[in-house]
C-alpha cells in the first residue's frame, strides 16, 4: 500500500516566500551574497547601502528595491525602514549587516572621531533601526531580526578597540533586545562571522605574512566565504529557528572554540614532550 506522507516542512526554495527582508549594506561582501540567497527563496529584498553600487544589474530588478540609508544616522534608519513599510506594508526581517573596521592602534593612538564612526555605524545602526522596526513587527506579531557581530565581538581583538567594542556591543543589545521582545513573537539574534573573503578583506591578499597569520588561527584552515554566513543567517531568519531568540551563532571554522592559541602552542607543546 502507498501511504501519502503529507509534506510538514516547505522546501528550502520557498522558506521566505513573500516575505519583506531589509539588508543594510547589502551591495557588497555578505550582504550582497546574502541578498542574493533571500531572493533565491522567494523573499521580497528592501536592499539599503551606502551606494548603489550595481546591485541591481547583479541581482536582477525583481523583487528588488534600493534604498540609500546611511545606518549611521538615526534619521536615514528610521526614513529606511518607513520607506519599506510604505511600499510593502510590512518588514518581516531585518538583517543589520552594514559595518566598517578601524585602523589597528592601541587605544592612546585610536582616533576619537573614527572611533565614535566605528561605534555609531556597527552598533548605533542596530540600535536606530531596531527601534524604527520594533513597532512595525509588534503589531505583525512576528518579526526576525539579525545582526552582523563578529568573532572580534566575542573577545577582544588586538589594537583593534573599536571595532571590537562595537561588535561586543552588538552582541549584548541582541540579547536585551531578544528578552523585550520575547513576548511579541519578534525573535533578535546574530552571526559572528570570523576571517570572510569580502572586500572588507581583499587587502589581506597583498600581505602574506598578514593572512598566513590570521589563517593559522582558524581550525578548518581558511577564510568563510561570504555564502556560508549568509546560509546561518537565512537559518536564524527562518521559522527552522522558530524557537531561537537571543543566541550567538559563530560561523568561523572553530576558531571561537579554541583557546589554545593553536597551532603554535600545540608546536611548543609537542616539543617539550619531545
Ligand atoms: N569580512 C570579514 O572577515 C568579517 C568578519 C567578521 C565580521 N564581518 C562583518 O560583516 C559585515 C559585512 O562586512 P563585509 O566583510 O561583507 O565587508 P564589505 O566592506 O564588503 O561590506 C560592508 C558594507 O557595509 C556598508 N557600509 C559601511 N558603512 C556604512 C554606513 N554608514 N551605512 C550603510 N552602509 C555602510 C558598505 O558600503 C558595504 O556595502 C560587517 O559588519 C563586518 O564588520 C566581516
Amino acid at each position: 500500500m502507498v501511504v501519502n506522507r503529507q509534506q510538514t516542512h516547505t522546501t528550502t526554495s520557498q522558506r521566505f516566500q513573500d516575505q519583506v527582508v531589509l539588508i543594510t549594506g547589502g551591495t557588497s561582501g555578505i550582504g550582497a551574497t546574502t541578498a542574493s540567497l533571500f531572493l533565491a527563496q522567494g523573499a521580497k529584498l528592501f536592499n539599503t547601502d551606502l551606494e548603489e553600487r550595481n546591485i541591481k544589474s547583479s541581482l536582477g530588478s525583481k523583487n528588488v528595491d534600493f534604498y540609500k540609508c546611511d545606518v549611521s544616522s538615526p534619521e536615514d534608519c528610521e526614513a529606511a525602514v518607513k520607506a519599506c513599510v510604505d511600499i510593502h506594508g510590512r518588514i518581516d526581517i531585518l538583517f543589520h549587516n552594514a559595518g566598517i573596521l578601524c585602523q589597528p592602534a592601541e587605544v592612546p593612538d585610536q582616533d576619537v572621531a573614527l572611533f565614535q564612526k566605528v561605534l555609531l555605524t556597527n552598533l548605533g545602526g542596530l540600535f536606530y533601526l531596531s527601534r524604527a522596526a520594533i513597532p512595525y513587527m509588534r503589531k505583525q506579531g512576528k518579526g526576525s531580526i539579525i545582526a552582523t557581530a563578529s568573532t572580534s565581538g566575542l573577545s577582544g581583538a588586538m589594537a583593534l578597540s573599536p571595532y571590537a567594542a562595537s561588535k561586543a556591543g552588538i552582541i549584548n543589545l541582541v540579547k536585551t533586545m531578544a528578552l523585550d521582545r520575547a513576548k511579541d513573537g519578534i525573535r533578535i539574534n546574530a552571526v559572528a562571522p570570523g576571517y570572510t573573503n569580502t572586500p572588507m578583506t581583499a587587502p589581506f591578499a597583498g600581505l602574506p605574512a598578514l593572512r598566513d597569520a590570521m589563517l593559522s588561527r582558524i581550525p578548518m584552515g581558511r577564510a568563510a566565504k561570504p555564502e556560508e554566513v549568509g546560509r546561518a543567517v537565512l537559518f536564524l531568519a527562518s521559522e527552522d529557528a522558530s524557537f531561537t531568540t537571543g543566541h550567538v551563532l559563530p560561523v568561523d571554522g572553530g576558531t571561537s572554540a579554541d583557546c589554545s592559541g593553536a597551532p603554535d602552542t600545540i608546536k611548543h607543546l609537542a616539543a617539550m614532550q619531545g
